[in-house]
């Protein structure tokens, strides 16, 4: 049966847009069953709404604090059907609620070689520190900031020209690339977790 997804974002939704473009293509086995931004104006509910897909502004500001925001946005997910939930440049902790109700269902994509840089400006914590490499990785969601099983990653040198901009834009080609392929290897289920690591059976 077709899986389902719901992707979170809270701005220009480049990721999404590459997953939306890997279902189109039949390069994933999945349907996008919801988009939803913590951000209104965020460019990603656009580019959804053009591919025909429900998109909604869920405004964490209507809800009472963080728990009763992420059991709104359970309850969404809930409602839809959803099978894996993959955050896309959502800039928001995920909570319990979320993360109870999807165990090991949460991917999510950080541009850098965790764990290190994680949080905020990844690319911009690269080049302050002088690394000759960075990169992407997409990853399962647990309750540590970007501390999740690793599923896949993928090395971007830095380059002496380069600033966190430049390099960023690197990243996220290969972003792109990696997050629809993380996508297909998870919902593919020829995988189990032991300890951190997410070892793949042939
Ligand atoms: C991407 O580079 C993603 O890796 C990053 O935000 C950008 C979103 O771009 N996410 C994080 O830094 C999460 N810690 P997009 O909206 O065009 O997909």
């Amino acid at each position: 049966m077709t899986r389902r997804l719901a992707v979170l974002i809270s701005g220009r939704g480049s990721n999404l847009q590459s997953i939306i473009d890997a279902v189109a293509a039949g390069a994933l086995d999945a349907t996008i069953a919801v988009v939803v931004s913590n951000k209104k104006d965020a460019a990603g509910l656009t580019r959804a709404a053009e591919a025909g897909i429900e998109a909604l502004h869920l405004n964490p500001k209507d809800y009472s604090g963080r728990g009763a925001y992420d059991q709104a946005i359970v309850d969404v997910l809930h409602q839809r059907r959803v099978d894996l939930v993959c955050l896309a440049g959502f800039m928001r902790l995920v909570g319990k609620p979320l993360l109870e109700a999807f165990p090991r269902r949460i991917l999510n994509v950080h541009p850098s070689l965790l764990p290190s840089f994680p949080g905020l400006d990844a690319q911009r914590q690269a080049v302050e520190h002088g690394v000759r490499v960075s990169g992407a990785t997409v990853h399962f969601v647990t309750a540590e900031l970007d501390g999740g099983p690793i599923i896949l990653q993928t090395a971007v040198p830095l380059l002496d020209r380069d600033d966190a901009d430049s390099l960023a834009t690197r990243i996220l080609a290969e972003e792109h690339r990696l997050y629809p392929e993380a996508i297909r290897i998870v919902l593919d289920g020829r995988w189990r977790i032991d300890g951190r690591r997410v070892v793949r059976r042939d």
